[in-house]
């Protein structure tokens, strides 16, 4: 297992460019079995969810072929319809397909995806939505199975406890291009992913209105056809990228930024005293004073995404004051405080909240990525923080961001990737002295601070 070793104190500058949307990526990968043609999806990030979703698309039958970031995909018609448990539990996106498979071939059988580090996050929704659709829904040995003749078009609410759902938006969208008559979709996320999705979907012969609004009217089509589509870049990668100039003191201009898409988190930066410029689609991030503290709550989109709570948490544990965090998508999404404060942070969380006292440095120490956007966080802490962070755990960030590291050390950072000497592949009989020294001399470094 790997694992990141972080020199924080460094001042990052320079310019960045973000890659494509991971979450825009996922779905339009999982509808293209909706489409009996070639499908082409350029601007697909190199990320590990990627390739969980290619290996399940190849599962089943699929062709897919890579080349230059551009992800050619086709599903022929004689394709299984089986998203089994091993692959769909690695990536809860992988219930993306049933949607697009259960409308273009009438029968899917897809895992349900369990739990997850997060916070409860149930499927009931996106289950509404093709039953409203008129598929006949079984839930069987951890397998949801959806059959039908031809959906029907209905008028779906998909508003949960949470507010909507955006993965669930997607399954249903792409279902009810499909569908028999006109689908009402109330309450639909309003994320950019999905409305990338609906462009998708249009451009390979669909019919949906209202992307980017709560309420979508699509109007069902007998088949799709083939498709080149570029995915838009990704809004959290930026933001991420964001508050590493923000924690360091910094100043960045990240290239290829989805600026009309992050106006909330731009604000809630200018609002702690950052300048933010942007420019077309680059924003240039200063820090030139003291950073204020802040109250805010992660949101559905237009709001602050939940997936930009626990960088905004990290930045936020060394501004001065006391600032507010409340995740109202994910109430429980606070798993990064409790190693934020191993770093040094004042965090206190109650209920779906975290009261967050700045403090005037953090230290380096080891910590434990828990999901995707907490190890983001804590190699943000890490950036900042006097002395060496080791950050075990990685394949979490690997998920959602491609060569990380790479990108932070070219701002100036200082992030080593390197094999976890506490992981169970270097913990057997043979581990010792000289294979720590072939691996790696900061093994030894590693191990010397122990
Ligand atoms: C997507 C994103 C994820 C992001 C999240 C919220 C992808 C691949 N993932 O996840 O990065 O953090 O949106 O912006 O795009 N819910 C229900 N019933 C359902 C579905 C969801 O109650 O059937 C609840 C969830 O538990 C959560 C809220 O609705 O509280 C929002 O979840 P949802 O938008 O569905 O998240 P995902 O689509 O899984």
């Amino acid at each position: 297992m790997e694992m990141f070793l972080i020199r924080g104190g460094r001042t990052l500058s320079g310019t960045v460019r973000v890659g494509g949307s991971k979450n825009a990526a996922l779905p339009i990968l999982a509808a293209s079995l909706a489409i009996p043609g070639a499908v082409v999806v350029h601007g697909v990030p190199q990320l590990r969810d990627v390739a969980t979703m290619l290996e399940l698309l190849n599962s089943m039958g699929v062709i897919t072929e890579q080349l230059n970031g551009a992800v050619q995909v086709y599903a022929s018609d004689e394709i299984t319809t089986l998203a089994p448990y091993e692959l769909v539990r690695q990536m809860r996106a992988s219930v993306c397909v049933l949607g697009p498979l259960v409308a273009r071939f009438g029968l899917a059988k897809v895992s349900l995806p369990g739990g997850c580090n997060i916070g409860h996050r149930p499927i009931d929704l996106h289950l509404k939505g093709l039953a409203a659709l008129g598929a006949d829904i079984q839930l069987t040995s951890g397998y949801v199975i959806a059959r039908c003749r031809r959906l029907k078009g209905a008028d779906i609410d998909l508003m949960g406890p949470s507010g909507p759902t955006v993965t669930g938006t997607c399954n249903v969208m792409s279902a009810a291009t499909l569908a028999e008559g006109c689908t009402i979709i109330r309450n639909a996320a309003r994320e950019p992913e999905v409305v990338d999705l609906a462009r998708f979907l249009n451009s390979a012969g669909a019919n949906i209105q209202g992307a980017g609004t709560e309420t979508l009217e699509i109007h069902g089509v007998d088949s799709l056809h083939s498709v080149a589509h570029t995915v838009i870049p990704d809004r959290i990668e930026a933001g991420t990228l964001a508050v590493a100039a923000a924690i360091t003191g910094g100043d960045i201009t990240i290239q290829n930024a989805p600026v009309a898409s992050i106006t909330s988190f731009v604000e809630l930066l200018s609002r702690m005293g950052l300048s933010v410029e942007a420019l077309n689609d680059s924003l240039r991030i200063r820090t030139r004073s003291e950073l204020r503290p802040v109250d805010f709550s992660a949101e559905p989109y237009p709001g602050i995404p939940t997936d930009l709570q626990a960088q905004l948490m990290a930045l936020l544990a060394l501004v001065p004051g006391e600032s507010h965090v409340t995740d109202l998508v994910f109430p429980e999404r606070f798993m990064h405080a409790a190693e934020l404060v191993r770093l040094g942070a004042d965090i206190r969380v109650h209920g779906n909240s975290a009261v967050i006292h700045g403090v005037e440095k953090l230290s380096g120490a080891p910590v434990m990525a828990s999901d995707l956007r907490a190890s983001a966080a804590l190699v943000l802490a890490g950036l900042a923080a006097e002395g060496q962070t080791e950050l075990r755990r990685i394949y979490h960030l690997d998920r959602g961001y491609q060569a990380f590291e790479k990108k932070l050390n070219s701002l100036g950072a200082v992030v080593e990737r390197m094999q976890d000497p506490l992981s169970p592949t270097m913990s057997g009989p043979h581990f010792g002295t000289t294979a720590r020294n072939a691996e790696s001399p900061e093994l030894d470094r590693v191990f010397d601070q122990r």
